[in-house]
């Protein structure tokens, strides 16, 4: 098979990225290792930064998205029972938007399917050479069969468990870590969420964050130890956990149902550079992973697609490869960004085994000064609704 771009990963980056490139007559190829119907049942990310939302709108996926999705003007920080609101709208004039990775996902297909995109769904053995030839090439296995594209670029959008970081020579790859000790466990239920806008705590007993999909199903998560096993944690278990955590004046709001999904997830900071090599390029998860807290992995993995995306249109309209050969630069300066602010309010709202006394007062004195300083709470609004795309 020939295209002009192969697309590795048919997660968020890579299915907007194919979007993208369709709307201005650029072709490709997408694979990926799992099916539609597992990708679309993956639950995961649920706030959406504004360039996000502009981005999917642009892209002629987001009409859904506009009139189902909940505009979130503010949110809640709670330590120890006080309360404070980040009003992201009077700070900063921007908004976010409540509306699931699963739902982003859908339209995206829908989109792609329509168009007559070419998928490769549930392929093995997937493998980028030739990477710094002019026409590199994915091999793989398919349905049996062995499968060669050949392409111009490359676009690694598998994830942080794929092959496309794996394949940039390990002289030549600088990765960055952070490992957390702690994870989150996640639960999905049909209620009202508990307030109409999010809430995140830092309680002795650990974090908690009250979240929501809809008006009528709600999203919560607990910190827990990252040896707990969710059969540990009947939903029983649960509620009353979180309840302790959010305070009695928010529990006595809380309506707590059967749990349809219940997940552990691993908390992680990472960063791959640089991120692109030869005719690679990595985008998204591949390329970094944050820690969940501020919601910023997915809005991420959008950002990355838009300056691909602005790079390769450039390139196949004019022949100028000049913002391609930026992608990297200007790609990894708004993700250190966003690793920052992920890390900062990570070692702001958890409790970390580690830590003595006088880091538990530090923690304490980072959220009175937000809560008394405006300067504070809008630096705290302009990194949650998102940093502008090159800074
Ligand atoms: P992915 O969504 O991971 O997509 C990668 C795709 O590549 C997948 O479809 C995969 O099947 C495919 N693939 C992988 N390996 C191969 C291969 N070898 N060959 C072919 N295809 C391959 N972010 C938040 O902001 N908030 C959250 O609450 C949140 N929760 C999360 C929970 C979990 C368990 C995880 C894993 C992530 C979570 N994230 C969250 C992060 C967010 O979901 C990701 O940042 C986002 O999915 C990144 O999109 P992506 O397209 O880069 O990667
Ligand atoms: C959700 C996840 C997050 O990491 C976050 O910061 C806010 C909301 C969610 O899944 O709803």
């Amino acid at each position: 098979l020939t295209t002009e771009i192969c697309i590795i990963g048919a997660g968020p980056a890579g299915l907007l990225l194919s979007q993208m490139l369709a709307q201005e007559g650029i072709s490709s190829i997408v694979v990926d290792r799992q099916t539609r119907t597992h990708i679309e049942a993956r639950i995961r990310a649920g706030v959406l930064e504004q360039g996000t939302v502009d981005a999917l709108v642009e892209a002629g996926a987001g009409a859904r998205m506009m009139a189902e999705g909940l505009p979130h003007s503010g949110f809640d920080l709670a330590f120890d029972g006080d309360r404070h609101r980040i009003d992201l709208a009077g700070l900063t004039g921007k908004t976010v938007m409540v509306y699931g990775q699963t739902e982003v996902t859908k339209d995206l297909f829908a989109q792609r399917v329509a168009d007559g995109q070419t998928f490769l769904f549930g392929v093995d053995d997937v493998v980028p050479t030739d990477l710094k030839e002019r026409r590199p090439v994915v091999h793989l296995r398919h349905e049996g069969r062995s499968v060669r594209i050949e392409c111009d670029y490359i676009a690694g959008c598998d994830g942080f468990r794929g092959v496309s970081r794996k394949a940039i020579p390990a002289d030549v790859l600088r990765t960055f870590e952070r490992v957390y000790p702690f994870g989150w466990l996640g639960v999905l239920t049909e209620r009202p969420p508990v307030s109409h806008e999010l809430i995140y705590a830092n309680h002795e007993r650990g974090f908690a964050l009250c979240s929501m999909r809809s008006a009528t199903r709600s999203r919560y998560y607990i910190q827990c130890d990252l040896s707990d096993d969710v059969d540990d944690w009947s939903d029983d278990r649960f509620w009353k956990e979180l309840c302790r955590r959010i305070g009695p004046e928010t529990a006595a709001e809380l309506q707590t149902g059967p749990s349809f999904e219940k997940s552990i997830a691993p908390l992680r900071s990472f960063v791959a550079e640089p991120m692109r090599y030869g005719n690679l390029f990595l985008v998204g998860d591949a390329a970094h992973i944050v820690p969940p807290t501020g919601a910023k992995g997915l809005n991420l993995a959008v950002g990355d697609v838009r300056v691909l995306a602005r790079g390769l249109v450039r390139r196949y309209r004019s022949g100028e490869t000049d913002l391609i050969d930026r992608y990297s630069e200007i790609a990894l300066a708004r993700v250190w960004k966003a690793e920052r602010f992920s890390w900062q309010l990570s070692m702001l709202m958890h409790q970390f085994p580690e830590h003595s006394p006088f880091e538990k007062k530090m923690q304490r004195a980072e959220f009175e000064y937000i809560r008394q300083s405006e300067a504070a709470s809008r630096s705290m609004a302009e990194n949650y609704v998102g940093l502008p795309l090159e800074m």
